[in-house]
């Protein structure tokens, strides 16, 4: 992979970490979502799409899958709270069990404008499963599924970029501050 490896700070979440942990979220999902059909994996793009790949194939449960594409305003790492949709779901989710796919919880603005127009649309349940969460969010939102809680430092790779950069590193890893804060 062509990224510069001086970029990076420190890995935080090596790629067999990242495994066992998936493997387990798609395990309790299996668990809970056994005799419930219509179980319908949103992934929210573009940041979940190797989450949602990784973690849809270990689900045991029938499902399906979709994707919305939403992104927040403002600079490459400062949200200001606006978000807005670029891809919608191509179906109506009445009588489906949503289940969110999102590879990060910053802020929570992100979540919590799908949790509440997703929740309009009247599915028959809604959940969310976050792969990481910072410590810190603005808005708390409920998590049913979480991964890991990181620290309040930029991260990368596994999905996550900067800048629309180091999606596909294969762990996650933190950015080192002067690349993503410029003296
Ligand atoms: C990132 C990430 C989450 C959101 C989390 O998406 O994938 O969707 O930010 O931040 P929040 O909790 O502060 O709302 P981004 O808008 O950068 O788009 P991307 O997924 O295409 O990278």
């Amino acid at each position: 992979m062509n990224y510069p490896a001086n970029d990076l700070e420190r890995i935080l979440l090596s790629e067999e970490e990242i495994k066992v942990r998936v493997e387990s979220l798609a395990k309790q999902i299996s668990k809970d979502y056994t005799d419930t059909p219509n179980l319908y994996l949103v992934g929210i793009l573009k940041g979940a799409f190797i989450f949602l790949a990784d973690l849809a194939r270990h689900i045991t449960v029938p499902h399906k899958v979709d994707f919305m594409a939403l992104s927040s305003y403002g600079a490459t790492t400062e949200s200001t709270g606006e978000v807005r949709i670029i891809l919608d779901l191509r179906q109506p989710v009445e009588r489906m069990h949503i289940l969110i796919v999102e590879d990060i919880i910053d802020t929570g603005n992100t979540v919590h404008y799908l949790q509440r127009l997703l929740k309009g649309r009247q599915p028959a349940s809604l959940k969310t499963c976050a792969l990481i969460k910072k410590q810190r969010n603005s808005i708390e939102v409920p998590v049913d599924y979480l991964g890991f809680t990181i620290p309040n430092v930029w991260v990368v790779g596994y999905g996550l970029d900067y800048a629309d950069t180091y999606r596909t590193l294969p762990y996650i890893a933190e950015l080192k501050k002067e690349i993503y804060q410029p003296r």
